[in-house]
């Protein structure tokens, strides 16, 4: 039994920024934080789903995006510290959000600070994968800065390429693959339009040709069951909550989800537990389903 944990979209507290910090698409995101944000993401919540999960002791974290807001250094800078105390390198895997990426993520942006967690078992750059015993994890990004009032991303030509050979690869070795990716591929609430990746559709015929398990992301900050319709079989698409969200104003409670991942007679058995945080102090409320899923 594999277990992984899902946690996303934390949005670490905006640290002060300086007004000639603040040109450009940043100012729409600061507005947005003291406007109402702040009064959601609250530290002490995903403090609380941090001690959850490590309570449970999964064998990987997986953190799908949005670590902080604007893309400040500074930002950066935390989010590298916070990812230090969630685990080692080796144990959390990560992929960038759009709110990491307002800013190149390439030189002075995020990758590179956060190199160790965003690379593949061989050092390489997302789509980069981790293989862990009969699960292959995939880091896919979608963070490339966007205009103004444009939430959207993308998977990139090159990385789709990439992607659909690894996953033919992984899959020819019989590996569980699942897929991190911020941007949900379905066109759904909070992650369509301009909130939504922009070639979704190439994505979905990836999956469906070379295959996956499972594809976990973030964006909506809400729960999410979906599925992609494959050649081979359905790979079920889920999204989590924002682990720091105290309020359901931006999307659902703040939580995290567990994925326990075991071998069927044909195929996987995959137990989905999604864990919400109560109000402060009080305890955690789960919600659980299996899902079966051929190679
Ligand atoms: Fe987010």
């Amino acid at each position: 039994m594999f277990r992984l944990a899902h946690l996303t979209d934390p949005h670490l507290p905006l640290p002060p920024a300086r007004l000639r910090d603040l040109l450009g698409k940043r100012v729409l995101g600061w507005q947005s934080w003291h406007r109402s944000r702040r009064t959601t993401h609250l530290p002490a919540v995903l403090a609380a789903v941090q001690r959850d999960l490590e309570a449970h002791h999964p064998d990987r974290i997986a953190v799908t995006g949005d670590i902080g807001n604007i893309s400040l250094p500074a930002e950066i800078a935390a989010a590298r510290a916070w990812l230090a105390g969630l685990g080692p390198p080796g144990q959390v895997m990560v992929v960038p959000g759009n709110h990491d990426a307002y800013v190149p993520l390439g030189p002075g942006g995020a990758m590179p600070a956060w190199a160790p967690y965003v690379t593949g078992d061989a050092g390489e750059a997302q789509p980069a994968v981790r293989r862990i015993g009969e699960v292959a994890l995939i880091g896919v990004n979608t963070g490339w800065p966007m205009p103004w009032w444009s939430s959207q991303g993308r998977v990139g030509g090159d990385q789709l390429a990439a992607l659909e050979d690894r996953l033919a690869v992984l899959g020819r070795e019989g590996l569980c693959r699942i897929v991190l990716i911020h941007h949900p591929p379905l066109a759904i609430r909070g992650g369509r339009g301009r909130k939504g990746l922009a070639d979704a559709a190439a994505f979905r015929a990836v999956v469906s040709r070379a295959g996956a398990e499972l594809v976990i992301h973030g964006h909506t900050h809400r729960r999410h069951l979906g599925k992609i319709e494959g050649v081979a079989g359905a790979t079920p698409v889920i999204g989590a909550p924002s682990a720091s969200a105290g309020n359901d104003r931006h999307g659902d409670l703040g939580g995290w989800n567990l994925y326990e991942i075991g071998r069927a007679a044909r195929g996987w058995t995959i137990g989905v537990t999604c864990r919400t945080a109560g109000a402060a102090g009080a305890p955690f409320t789960a919600s659980q389903f299996d899902l079966a899923v051929s190679p």
